[in-house]
């Protein structure tokens, strides 16, 4: 089928690139003329496991194509997505203002009959919303129809997240969509959820604020855990092994972060008040995310006695592993309290330094973990990245001047990390 897809940022280029692979033609459309000049020179912007073989791969084969022309993109498509960003207004809300100038840049070329499909994580009732936006830009006599069918790609597993959902989620409000939808989804043996679009669009957010719920919890436990000496990551795999809770995200550490949870969670709260439905469980779940972060820089004082003159090697920057994404990642809060307070840091991360130096000032980026622990008095993990898992803990000792490891993500066992002669402290064991 052909494929059009209007930002092409983490979900639009991910979800452009695997739809081309399943034989698909796609073309990637986004504003920023210098990221598809990227684009066309097999370059992407971000890190993403799989995904620069993927675009080289389907591009070679002329099924991947990048524009920074909104008439060629319609032109060439019957299905539009829309992956357009809706980040948190200041009090926030979701900022649809990106949304509202695609409808309008659209609009005009629509020739022919278009399915139009929200891919981006957007508040209920945008359809309706983006709907009369087309209509009044667009001239009488074409029809269109618009549909919702949310991503659940995570960051640093999208490409296998795309072609190994748990389910596919159509909100579709006419039989001409249906068909298409279904068309371009058969290739997916799991089960397709079809609703209608405001249905849909509920089902994105309430699955974030519930998935950011799970985390804030098991962080909660963590913290009584703390309290009373019990061991989070046994309390974890005995509630995991019910399957009415399920083993994922229940892992405890310095907090969730990332472009979606913070910002899926607010917006689901500002439309709960909009409905005047009590949302003060979801207002909990980001004010355990922010303690998460203070509980952490209290046990770093606790443990150094005081933060000031303090040299601290700072071992993983991004959100989460396998990703350069620094967006709301706890590494930023966490160092620049422990900076206010007068410590000198150096910091390593394999993939998000360059990200990071957007949101970290005052931090000496190094060229790997052994450097940034180099006379440290303490080394912090603040992202699990599998090379820090695989570290060489005789070698790390060595370097630091107090073996003292405060580790944020629950990387390492105690009894292994007492064995090699660390004072090693953790999240809620
Ligand atoms: C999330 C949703 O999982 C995905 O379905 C949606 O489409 C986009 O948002 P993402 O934010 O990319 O994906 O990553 P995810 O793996 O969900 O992690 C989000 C944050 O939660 C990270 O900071 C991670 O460190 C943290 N996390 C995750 C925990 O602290 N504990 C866990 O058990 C799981």
């Amino acid at each position: 089928m052909k494929i059009a897809i209007i930002g092409s940022g983490h979900v639009g280029l991910v979800t452009g690139a695997c739809f081309s692979d399943l034989g698909n033609d796609v073309i990637c459309m986004d504003q920023d003329v210098a990221k598809i000049r990227l684009l066309k020179n097999g370059e992407i912007p971000f890190f993403e496991p799989g995904l620069k073989e993927l675009v080289l791969k389907n591009t070679a084969k002329n099924r991947l194509l990048f524009t920074s022309n909104m008439e060629e993109a319609i032109q060439f498509s019957q299905i539009i997505f829309l992956c357009v960003g809706t980040p948190p207004k200041e009090n926030g809300e979701a900022d649809l203002s990106a949304i509202e100038h695609v409808a309008r840049a659209i609009a005009p070329h629509l020739t022919a009959y278009r399915l139009i499909v929200e891919k981006s994580t957007v508040p209920v009732e945008t359809g309706l919303y983006l709907e009369k936006m087309i209509k009044k830009n667009i001239s009488r006599k074409i029809k269109f129809d618009i549909a919702s069918n949310p991503e659940f790609l995570r960051e640093g597993s999208a490409v296998q997240d795309f072609f190994n959902p748990d389910r596919i989620v159509l909100g579709i409000e006419s039989l001409r969509a249906k068909e298409l939808l279904s068309e371009l989804y058969k290739p997916f043996k799991v089960p397709v959820l079809i609703t209608n679009i405001r249905s849909a669009e509920i089902i994105k957010h309430a699955s974030n604020s519930f998935l950011a719920m799970k985390i804030s919890f098991i962080n909660l436990v963590s913290q009584i855990c703390s309290s009373v000496g019990a061991d989070i990551e046994k309390v974890a795999e005995g509630m995991g092994s019910d399957r009415r809770i399920g083993k994922s995200f229940l892992k405890a550490g310095i907090g969730f972060g990332g472009s979606c949870f913070p910002k899926d969670l607010a917006a689901f709260i500002r439309i709960s008040e909009k409905m005047n439905v009590s949302c003060n469980i979801l207002k909990e779940v980001s004010e355990i995310n922010e303690c998460q972060k203070i509980n952490f820089v209290n046990l770093i004082r606790s443990k150094l006695k005081k933060i000031q003159g303090k040299k601290i090697a700072a071992l993983g920057l991004a959100f989460k592993p396998d990703t350069d994404d620094m967006r709301n990642a706890p590494a930023i809060d966490v160092l620049n309290q422990l900076q206010m307070e007068g410590a000198d840091i150096k910091a390593y991360d394999p993939c998000a330094m360059p990200e990071a130096k957007k949101y970290i000032k005052g931090v000496k980026f190094v060229k790997n973990a052994y450097q940034a622990c180099e006379d440290a008095d303490a080394a912090l993990i603040l992202t699990e990245w599998r090379e820090f898992r695989d570290i060489d803990l005789k070698k790390l000792k060595k370097t630091l001047r107090h073996p003292l490891i405060i580790d944020g993500r629950n990387l390492y066992d105690p009894a292994e990390m007492k064995k090699n002669g660390f004072q090693y402290f953790s999240i809620g064991r």
